[in-house]
């Protein structure tokens, strides 16, 4: 972390987190942007579901809801990048406070909703996207009000396919009430039936909750593998309050960071035993170690959003950097060799 992104991190953390991450966002158009460009080695560049990756550490959907800062996230150290999510018409989203920082856990909780400007403006964006080494999604969700939140995500990714390398179908923010009963195995079987008949060469993922019970993610692995969906990305924010340090543990909303690490890696885990379909692992990443943890309970790329926070945005540069070392350690010449390598242990 170089000297201004200290002292920046040292005063975002002090003011109201939801101005803060605007001031992080405008930041990142300045000079002062970190900007190693993707970190990569022949042990981190990887093929996942259809994409070349330069390292597997991605950023997670909700830090760019709006495609505002996608250049320079570009050159931040991600190996790929999720923005969103976004839903046909712009929607403003629940009233503020809405984003809690709960430090003392290295967490977050979030009931944003899905605020942002809307597919169109959104497409229009991302159409301006630079070309280069580092694949761009986008996390499709559906607005509040819609009278079918099925045709929303076909509506979403209509607009969004020709200036996006993959899209995911979101069925997890436990924001958007009712969003996550489309993950049952009938609503989640008509839905993926519905976007992959205008899918054409986009991959398209899969987000899930954390909070699901073994049946659940069976139904769910069965269903995404009869549906042909390119990954799965496990999981999004959790229900959970267990052991909080935090005056805001008893916020509504989804909680990130830290104490969803291990809930999530359980997740993936046993969803691992159950397909064949490529797994991004999310919860809790903030190091190089738990990247590592992450891939060898069977994801095949990593995605983060909380760690930043905490960390700032050379996080990923350093987390790509310290897997290739850990990979180094450990006698993997890839990082698919390492996917799945200590499974059991999280079963
Ligand atoms: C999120 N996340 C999220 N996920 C998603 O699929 N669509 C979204 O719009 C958002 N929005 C969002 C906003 C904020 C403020 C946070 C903290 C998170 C969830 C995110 O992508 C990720 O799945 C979880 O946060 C878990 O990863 P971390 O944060 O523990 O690394």
């Amino acid at each position: 972390m170089n000297i201004f992104e200290k002292l920046g991190l040292g005063a975002l953390l002090r003011i109201d987190p939801e101005l803060a991450h605007g001031l992080a966002l405008r930041a990142l158009r300045t000079p002062f942007a970190p900007s190693p460009g993707p970190v990569t080695s022949g042990r981190l560049r990887t093929k996942v579901a259809g994409l070349d990756l330069m390292n597997p550490i991605g950023l997670a959907a909700g830090f760019d809801k709006n495609a505002e800062v996608v250049a320079p996230l570009m050159k931040s150290g991600f190996g790929f990048i999720e923005v969103g999510a976004a839903t046909p018409l712009a929607q403003p989203g629940n009233p503020k406070p809405r984003l809690f920082r709960l430090t003392q856990d290295n967490a977050a909780i979030n009931r944003f909703g899905f605020n942002n400007d809307g597919i169109k403006t959104i497409a229009n964006r991302l159409s301006q996207k630079p070309s280069g080494t580092v694949p761009v999604g986008l996390n499709l969700g559906a607005n509040k009000d819609s009278p079918n939140r099925a045709d929303d995500f076909i509506k979403v990714l209509e607009l969004a396919q020709p200036h996006v390398d993959f899209a995911t179908i979101n069925v997890s923010s436990p924001n958007t009430e009712k969003l996550r009963d489309l993950q049952g195995p009938m609503a989640l079987a008509a839905l993926l039936d519905g976007v992959c008949q205008i899918r054409g060469k986009t991959p398209i993922f899969l987000k899930i909750a954390p909070d699901l019970t073994d049946q659940d993610i069976a139904d769910i692995a069965k269903v995404a593998t009869d549906a042909r969906i390119d990954a799965i990305i496990a999981t999004n924010t959790t229900l959970s309050r267990d052991n909080l340090k935090s005056q805001h543990a008893p916020e509504k909303g989804g909680l990130s960071g830290q104490p969803l690490f291990e809930a999530s890696t359980r997740v993936l885990a046993r969803l691992s035993t159950l397909t064949d379909i490529p797994l991004i692992g999310v919860g809790g990443v903030a190091s190089g170690e738990q990247a590592y943890a992450k891939i060898k309970a069977g994801a095949s790329a990593v995605q983060l959003y909380t760690g930043l926070v905490y960390g700032g945005l050379s996080l990923a540069a350093q987390i790509a950097n310290d897997l290739d070392t850990l990979l180094a350690r450990d006698g993997f010449e890839n990082v698919n060799q390492a996917v799945g390598a200590s499974r059991e242990t999280w079963l």
